[in-house]
């Protein structure tokens, strides 16, 4: 593990914690929009729904690209002091599989809307194409996208966010504190 040793060593920069909360807000409104956009089928027409979320899920892959590039130079905060091994072990694995996501579930979608013909514009930018239309062997790739968002990523955010409340009501140490605005 790289650690910051330039800045606080014992919080995250501005800009981690401005990335972080970021992407969670997009998240918000990605959910939103994929929840009550109408189901994608062959033919379905790109609704200003579907439309916002490509447009969002482009905008989250490329600043969860932003934010690992930032993550592996700068490297992140020592642990808090006092934490057990086995939580400070099994946070990273949880950290680790949300990068991961950030950027496979957004590249899965975006390779599905190419894969039905779809356009991906951002803000009126045609995107390229990842693969052709109805390329052989990708079609599975819709399905595994919505189980993933919807299963995997809302389970380890569940964690993810139960373990940091835990830490703040129960344990009653800086591990919030330190991803919080201010310290
Ligand atoms: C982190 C970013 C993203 C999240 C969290 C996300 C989430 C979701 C979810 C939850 C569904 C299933 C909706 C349902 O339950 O009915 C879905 C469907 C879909 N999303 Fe995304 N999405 C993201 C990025 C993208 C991107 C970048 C694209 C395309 C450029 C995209 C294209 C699609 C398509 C085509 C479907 C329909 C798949 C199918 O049912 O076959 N998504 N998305
Ligand atoms: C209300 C929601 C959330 C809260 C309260 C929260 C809280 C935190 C806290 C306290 C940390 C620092 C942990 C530490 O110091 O060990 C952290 C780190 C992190 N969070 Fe969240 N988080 C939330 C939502 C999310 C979401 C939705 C994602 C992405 C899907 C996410 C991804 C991450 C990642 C990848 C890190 C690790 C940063 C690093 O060390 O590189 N978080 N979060």
């Amino acid at each position: 593990m790289t650690v910051d040793a330039t800045l606080s060593r014992s919080s995250y920069t501005g800009a981690a914690k401005a990335l972080h909360w970021l992407i969670v807000a997009l998240l918000i409104a990605q959910f939103i929009f994929a929840w009550t956009m109408p189901d994608i089928r062959r033919d379905t027409p790109v609704t200003t729904l579907i439309g916002l979320h490509f447009t969002f899920g482009v905008v989250i892959l490329a600043v969860a690209a932003i934010r690992l590039l930032f993550r592996l130079v700068r490297g992140v905060p020592e642990p808090e002091a006092g934490i057990p091994g086995w939580q400070e072990t099994s946070s990273q694995i949880v950290h680790w599989l949300l990068y991961a996501l950030l950027l496979i579930v957004p590249l899965l979608g975006w390779i599905n809307a190419d894969f039905r013909g779809m356009p991906v514009s951002l803000f009126g930018y045609e995107m390229p194409h990842l693969i052709a239309t109805r390329a052989p062997g990708w079609q599975w790739t819709g399905d595994v996208h919505g189980l993933l968002a919807n299963y995997v990523m809302l389970a380890l955010v569940a964690i993810h966010v139960l373990a940091a409340l835990y830490h703040h009501f129960v344990m009653g140490d800086g591990v919030l504190r330190r991803m919080l605005p201010g310290r």
